[in-house]
C-alpha cells in the first residue's frame, strides 16, 4: 500500500488534534467519488448515491467554511460525464436545483459565495439557471468562495485557452513572445479566484488514484491526499485528517526544503 493512502482504519479521531488551525490550506479541491459504490453496497439506484453526495456537500462546506478555507472547489460533473446513461445524466443535472433551492439561505448566513468553472451554456436551461441564481444572489458574500466544477474538464479548457491565445495572435494584437504561463494562468476559468487560484491540495474519495481530468493546468504544485472513503460517508473527521495529511508534506515548489 502506498504511503500516501489513508485507508479508513487508519483515520483516527485522536489524529483530529494534529489539524494546526494556522496554516489550513486556502484552496481545497475535490474529486468527489464513489456514489455509485455507495450506493451500490446498500442496493440502491446509482441516483440515491448521488442524492446522499449531495447532502455531504452541504456538509463539507459547511466545515471547509468554518475551518477557514478560501476557495473549496468540487469536482460535480464533467465534460465526459455525458456519456453515462440519460436517466443518471438527467438526476446530476437535477442536482444544482435541489441543492441551491435548499441551501442558498445557509450560504448566505455563513457568507459563502457560489462559483462556477466550466461550460454552463450546454448545461440545460433550469441548471445553468439555478446555478447563475446562486451565483447572484451570493454576490456579495465576501468568505469563502464554493466553486463547482460543472461540465468542466481539464483538457478542454486548456483547449479553449489555447484557440483564444491562437485567435488574438492571428489578428496582430498579442505577440508570440508575449505567451506567459502568467498569461495562461489569467485566462483560464479559475482566473476568477485570484491568488487563489491553484488547489493546495486536491483530495480524491473512493479510492482511485488518478486525476480524471481535472484541473490540469493548476495542480501543477498540488499535494494530493487519496481517500479509501466514499464521498457520502465523508465526514469531519475524515475531512480534518485529509488536511492533516496536507500538512504533513513538505511543499518546495521546486525549491529546496526552506
Ligand atoms: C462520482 O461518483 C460522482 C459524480 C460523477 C457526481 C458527483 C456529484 C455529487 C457528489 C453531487 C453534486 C452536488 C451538487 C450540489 C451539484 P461515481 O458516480 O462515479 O461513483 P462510482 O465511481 O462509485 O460509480
Amino acid at each position: 500500500m502506498v504511503s500516501f493512502w489513508k485507508k479508513n482504519n487508519e483515520i483516527d479521531e485522536n489524529n483530529e488534534l494534529e489539524l494546526d488551525l494556522e496554516h489550513i490550506p486556502k484552496h481545497v479541491a475535490i474529486i468527489m467519488d464513489g456514489n455509485g459504490r455507495w450506493a451500490q453496497q446498500r442496493h440502491l439506484p446509482r441516483i440515491a448515491g448521488h442524492k446522499e453526495g449531495m447532502n455531504t456537500v452541504k456538509k463539507v462546506t459547511k466545515i471547509a467554511s468554518d475551518l477557514g478555507v478560501k476557495v473549496l472547489t468540487l469536482y460535480a460533473f464533467s465534460t465526459e460525464n455525458w456519456k453515462r446513461p440519460e436517466t443518471e445524466v438527467s438526476y446530476l443535472m437535477g442536482l444544482p436545483i435541489k441543492f441551491f433551492d435548499t441551501f442558498v439561505p445557509e450560504l448566505i448566513e455563513n457568507n459563502v459565495r457560489v462559483e462556477v468553472i466550466g461550460y454552463i451554456d450546454q448545461l440545460p436551461t433550469a441548471t445553468r439557471a439555478a446555478v447563475e441564481n446562486a451565483m447572484e444572489q451570493t454576490k456579495d458574500n465576501t468568505g469563502m468562495i464554493l466553486n463547482f466544477a460543472l461540465n468542466y474538464g481539464g483538457r478542454a479548457e486548456i483547449t479553449t485557452v489555447v484557440q483564444e491565445i491562437a485567435s488574438k495572435v492571428q489578428e496582430g494584437t498579442l505577440q508570440v513572445a508575449e505567451i506567459t504561463t502568467d498569461l495562461l494562468s489569467s485566462s483560464m476559468m479559475t482566473a476568477k479566484l485570484d491568488q487563489y487560484q491553484d488547489p493546495d491540495v486536491v483530495i480524491r474519495t473512493s479510492g482511485e488514484i488518478r486525476i480524471s481530468n481535472f484541473l490540469l493546468w493548476q495542480v501543477a504544485y498540488s499535494e494530493f491526499v487519496f481517500l479509501e472513503t466514499h464521498w457520502p460517508d465523508m465526514n469531519e473527521i475524515i475531512f480534518k485528517q485529509a488536511l492533516v495529511e496536507y500538512q504533513q508534506r513538505n511543499r518546495r515548489f521546486g525549491g529546496l526544503k526552506k
